[in-house]
């Protein structure tokens, strides 16, 4: 039988699962609030649909007669559209809401770890009065990250010593008044992620990932969504082991064990320190970036997964091509604090050479493609080597010019990748 799958969410993230179904035996509909004319390009159909309102979503998935449906981002995920959809009789792959808490509620999940002793937990306590967090942050001893408990779009973090000073902390907590905050130790070492799909009790992981969250080149600045991310051709990143790849993996096994019936994407984000691995968070859904580094090295065919998903049954074994890939995104000047919209996207897939070329936040217009206020466009380099790949994106992105628009060139050249290599050894004292 042919699916019919509803893919609902319009960013990168969401044309690379797009692309991953794009070879499958699979009708391919697509809903977000703006229009990626890359998703557009591959579905046959492409809805407007502000995808956190479930009973919009379920209403086009019945009209192209969904038999499946993938939610990309959180928003809809925390709206309860995977719920609204499953309802409907059309198996959603991503958690319904009380699942997706997981990523929604960061004080949910640092109980859950605790209760359940998840390993990996930093310390943590959470606060539902500002002036108890700054009482807090003033006597505790060492470093913390101050994180508002709901989504922020991994924007709202400060972490103190590293951003910002204790003082600065308690003037942003005061400033911004949250309804709850988590206050937990601050962790030092390198970041990765692991993503696992998981239902029906089984998860299969995918290769490590690498994002770099500041926006400006060398780790400088603001956080934001994620500049970009590289992968290497093995299962682990240049300054890991296959033992902490391992270790990874373990804890997402046993948060899907404690977790019921979770269905979807689980992605760890992880810290390695000089003390092993650590979680920085989970998150219920793909990353974007890091969507792009895995899908388009799965052998296996998405769909496959998504009808073992559905059906009950246990799910395909992976297999991935072992091939590097580095990402890079264009993002619009001054993203993320004052970014400009309205520069021109001169790059189509035919133009990105070698590189996959994926759209995010732009808007077609009849006479071209615009940049929006946020992430604009992803190239990804796909080759033997990190350095080959990174080379790869560097093309693309030559030719899609700069006007308007900013890059982390450095991200996957080998000067980076090297300094997380070195900063690993010296945290471990070697
Ligand atoms: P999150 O929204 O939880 O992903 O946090 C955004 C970023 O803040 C992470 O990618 C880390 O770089 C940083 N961060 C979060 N929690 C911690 C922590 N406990 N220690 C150090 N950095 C952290
Ligand atoms: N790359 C970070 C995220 O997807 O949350």
């Amino acid at each position: 039988m042919t699916e019919t799958v509803l893919l609902v969410g319009g960013g990168g993230r969401e044309h690379a699962i797009a692309r991953a179904l794009s070879d499958s035996d699979a009708a391919l509909y697509a809903c977000a609030g703006n229009r990626n004319p890359g998703i557009a390009a591959l579905a046959e159909g492409f809805e407007a649909v502000e995808t956190t309102d479930p009973e919009a979503v379920v209403a086009y998935a019945e009209d192209v007669g969904a038999t499946l449906a993938v939610v990309g981002p959180e928003g809809p995920l925390a709206a309860g559209v995977a719920d609204a959809l499953d309802d409907a009789g059309v198996y959603a792959f991503g958690p319904r809401e009380a699942e997706a808490r997981i990523e929604t509620d960061k004080a949910y999940q640092r109980r859950f770890m605790r209760e359940n002793e998840i390993p990996g937990c930093p310390e943590f306590e959470t606060f539902d009065e500002t002036a108890a967090a700054c009482e807090f942050i003033d006597e505790y001893d060492g470093d913390l990250a101050v994180k508002p408990a709901g989504l922020t779009g991994g924007k709202g973090v400060r972490v103190i010593g590293d951003q910002v000073t204790a003082e600065q902390a308690k003037a942003y907590l005061r400033d911004a008044d949250y309804d709850r905050v988590v206050l937990e130790e601050r962790l030092v070492g390198e970041e990765f992620t692991v993503q696992a799909l998981v239902a029906n009790g089984d998860l299969r992981t995918t290769p490590a990932v690498q994002d770099h969250k500041r926006a400006y080149e060398g780790d400088e600045g603001p956080n934001t969504g994620g500049m970009g991310s590289y992968s290497d051709a093995t299962d682990e990143l240049p300054f890991m082991t296959e033992a902490d790849y391992r270790e990874a993996v373990e804890i997402l096994e046993a948060t899907v064990d404690a977790l019921d019936g979770y269905k979807g994407v689980l992605y760890g984000q992880f810290m390695l320190t000089a003390d092993g691995v650590r979680v920085v968070e989970f998150n219920a859904r793909f990353g974007d970036p890091e969507a792009m580094n895995t899908l388009p090295v799965l052998d296996t065919d998405f769909l496959d997964v998504l009808v073992a998903a559905r059906e009950g049954e246990a799910l395909p074994d992976l297999s991935f091509a072992s091939r590097a890939t580095v990402c890079k995104y264009a993002v619009p000047e001054g993203y993320p604090t004052d970014p400009q919209a309205g520069a021109t996207v001169e790059i189509d897939a035919d133009s990105a050479g070698d590189a996959l070329l994926f759209y995010a936040s732009v808007d077609e217009r009849e006479d071209g493609i615009y940049t929006t206020t946020s992430r604009a466009f992803a190239v990804v380099g796909v080759a033997d080597t990190i350095t080959e790949a990174e080379g790869i994106a560097e093309d693309a992105l030559a030719f899609a010019g700069e006007e308007g628009l900013d890059v982390r060139h450095d991200i996957g050249k080998p000067d980076l990748v090297q300094r997380r290599i070195d900063h690993v050894a010296e945290l471990r004292g070697e």
